[in-house]
């Protein structure tokens, strides 16, 4: 309450707001978005309501087709994971790590991290059975520490938003229980790899949440060959989007002057933000039909007409901005600065997210983003805004 008033809304109003945003349940509840406690607290303090609360035994199972292939998603996601993170403790010496600021207990986090995946893996392969994903072999985009250190955090913003797309959509709430459970762990690492970049360690209200087929066309890239067994991805491969002058957090200032040091550590101020409202920022991006993923085998699509906007993806929002100076495939546009709600609240462009052209600009909200994706031209792109 006291949150809603400094916002200078009224609470009800707010709470109201909110159930129509995370789009409820339309029964009678949403009318008024508020439920008074009608019940008087006793024995066995159960309110009425709730799904699963009765005596029915959960079942850790996918249910669906759109289950098994949303959860088998975020199991190869677990083991790029598994892979990326051994793989840089195996390929930068200490020294290379010490030069970055990062030193034994750093390392023994990472390796730490690494274990977690394998816990990870092997929950989503017990809920998807015999023909979960195996590992496949990797390629990675990096020849520093800053720089590994910089992909893991955008990795693991695609793994961690790429869930919350999906999850509430999950027809079994049990296997939706444990992945949660999981991503939650991928949300601390990605946290902390900002914390070793020296960025703000979590400069939003809220993390965003994208489609499968946008997680999945940022996954492919990265995917060399898998074995033949592994089940074919249902996913989109949208057209390859890249920002040209994506705001880069890797440069290393080791200094102890306020707002300018970019060493590892709990929070740094940047007195230079990485980005801000107005920065002009430009796009390249791919036609479709460019084969990608293991082994080549999947082709990028897309069923939208020409590129007119640019489609901002985070915290709560996607919010749009029209693509200019188009030429071919390339163009730019301005960066926007919106509010999650509105003025004097946070603004939404900030951390790592996620950006996409669109053909036409298309009114989204967190339970309903998929319609999107019939409406991409290129990407998403992760871009770097703080
Ligand atoms: C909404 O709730 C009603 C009553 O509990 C239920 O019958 C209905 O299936 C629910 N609808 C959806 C879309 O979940
Ligand atoms: C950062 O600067 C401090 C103070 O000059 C120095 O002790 C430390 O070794 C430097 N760290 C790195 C990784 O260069
Ligand atoms: C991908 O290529 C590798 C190496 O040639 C092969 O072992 C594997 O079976 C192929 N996988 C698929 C899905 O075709
Ligand atoms: C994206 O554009 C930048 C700047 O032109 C270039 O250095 C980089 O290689 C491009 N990346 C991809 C994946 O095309
Ligand atoms: C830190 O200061 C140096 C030297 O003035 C400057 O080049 C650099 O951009 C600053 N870095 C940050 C993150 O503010
Ligand atoms: C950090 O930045 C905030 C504004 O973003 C400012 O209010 C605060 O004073 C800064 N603190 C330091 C120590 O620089
Ligand atoms: C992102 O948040 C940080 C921390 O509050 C702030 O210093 C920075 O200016 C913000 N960047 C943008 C683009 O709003
Ligand atoms: C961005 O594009 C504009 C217009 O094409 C161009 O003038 C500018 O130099 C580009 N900026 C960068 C950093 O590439
Ligand atoms: C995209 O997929 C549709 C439907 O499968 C197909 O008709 C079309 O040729 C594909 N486009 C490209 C560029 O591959
Ligand atoms: C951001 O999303 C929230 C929740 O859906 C909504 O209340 C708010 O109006 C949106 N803000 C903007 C600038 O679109
Ligand atoms: C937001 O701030 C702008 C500029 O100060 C003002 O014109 C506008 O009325 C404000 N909007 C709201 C909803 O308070
Ligand atoms: C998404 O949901 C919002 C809120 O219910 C609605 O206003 C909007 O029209 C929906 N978008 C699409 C494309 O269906």
């Amino acid at each position: 309450m006291h949150l809603f008033t400094s916002l200078g809304l009224a609470a009800g109003a707010a709470v109201a707001t909110s159930a129509a945003v995370l789009q409820m349940n339309a029964s009678e509840t949403i009318t008024s978005g508020i439920i008074p406690p009608t019940t008087t607290p006793h024995m066995p303090y159960i309110p009425p309501g709730g799904i699963g609360v009765n005596n029915t035994p959960p079942q850790y199972v996918a249910m669906s087709d759109f289950d098994w292939q949303s959860i088998n998603l975020a199991l190869n996601q677990e083991w790029i994971e598994l892979d990326l993170f051994n793989y840089g403790l195996a390929k930068f010496s200490v020294q290379d790590f010490q030069d970055a600021g990062l030193y034994a207990e750093d390392r023994f986090l990472i390796e730490f991290m690494a274990q977690q995946e394998i816990g990870h893996a092997l929950l989503l392969s017990n809920i998807l059975g015999p023909y979960a994903a195996k590992p496949c072999t990797y390629r990675y985009p990096f020849n520093t520490v800053r720089e590994f250190i910089d992909f893991c955090q955008k990795l693991t913003r695609f793994g961690e938003s790429g869930v919350y797309g999906f999850i509430e959509h999950l027809d079994s709430r049990p296997a939706a229980q444990l992945l949660l459970q999981s991503i939650t762990t991928e949300a601390r690492q990605q946290m902390i790899f900002r914390q070793f970049l020296g960025l703000f360690p979590m400069p939003v209200w809220f993390e965003t949440g994208i489609t499968q087929s946008m997680a999945w066309t940022l996954l492919a890239p990265y995917l060399v060959s898998c074995p033949a067994e592994n089940p074919r991805i249902a996913w989109q491969n949208f057209p390859a989007l890249n920002v040209t002058n994506n705001p880069d957090a890797t440069p290393y200032f080791n200094t102890s002057t306020a707002g300018n040091s970019t060493s590892p550590g709990i929070t740094n101020n940047r007195s230079e933000p990485l980005s801000f409202g107005g920065r002009q920022v430009n796009f390249t991006w791919e036609l479709p039909g460019t084969p990608i993923g293991y082994n080549d085998s999947y082709r990028t699509n897309t069923t939208a007409g020409p590129a007119k906007f640019v489609a901002w993806i985070s915290q709560l929002n996607t919010t749009y901005t029209p693509l200019e100076n188009v030429q071919g495939e390339s163009g730019t546009t301005n960066q926007p600065d919106p509010r999650v709600f509105g003025n004097d609240t946070a603004p939404v462009i900030n951390g790592t997210m996620f950006v996409a052209l669109v053909d036409q600009e298309v009114n989204i909200t967190p339970a309903n983003i998929s319609k999107l994706n019939s409406h991409i031209v290129a990407g998403p792109a992760l871009y770097q805004a703080g």
